[in-house]
């Protein structure tokens, strides 16, 4: 099994192609299902299993460290926020105000996947003793897999068989 942040990371690249392929435009369709994915399965594995066993040590530096992941969990809400905001523009028939505002997003999704990747995640190294047994590589798949291991292979762009290579042992 791989590590579970370097398959985050390969999530933000996914993401920053969606960020780059906005640029000639993005269906509502396409936009709603994207940010399905980011809430149930992205920001999922990083609140219910990366960020809970990151804050766990007394690290030197434990209450700033904590207050960067709130300010992280912050962003998460404030994404969503904007989401939810650019749905009912578009069911509203706002449709300016929809495309003047989606790169918003991904400007703001990019910019925060950048810090994680900076700030939170080089700590993860330091924890694998914690995952020994495989246990929240489990729980990562069980998300995956009620999110829908098809529509999440079709979500980042990854082949089958990469898939299998990355979660081997598991499946
Ligand atoms: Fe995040
Ligand atoms: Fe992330």
């Amino acid at each position: 099994m791989a590590d579970i942040v370097e398959i985050l990371m390969i999530e933000h690249l996914a993401m920053k192609r969606m960020k780059e392929k906005q640029v000639t435009g993005i269906s509502n369709e396409e936009f709603s299902s994207f940010h399905g994915f980011l809430m149930n399965v992205h920001v999922e594995v990083e609140e219910k299993i990366v960020f809970p066993e990151l804050i766990e040590p007394q690290w030197e530096d434990h209450k700033q460290y904590a207050e960067k992941i709130e300010k992280i969990k912050a962003d998460h809400k404030l994404i969503n926020t904007l989401a939810t905001n650019l749905k009912k523009w578009y069911d509203e028939g706002n449709i300016k105000t929809y495309n003047d505002r989606i790169p918003l997003y991904f400007r703001l999704l990019v910019d925060h996947n950048t810090l994680e990747e900076r700030e939170v995640f080089p700590r993860w190294k330091d924890l694998n003793k914690f995952d020994e047994s495989g246990k929240l590589a489990k729980e990562c798949m069980n998300i995956i897999e009620t999110y829908g291991e098809g529509d999440y292979l079709k979500r980042i762009s990854l082949s089958e068989a990469a898939f299998r290579y990355l979660f081997r042992d598991l499946i």
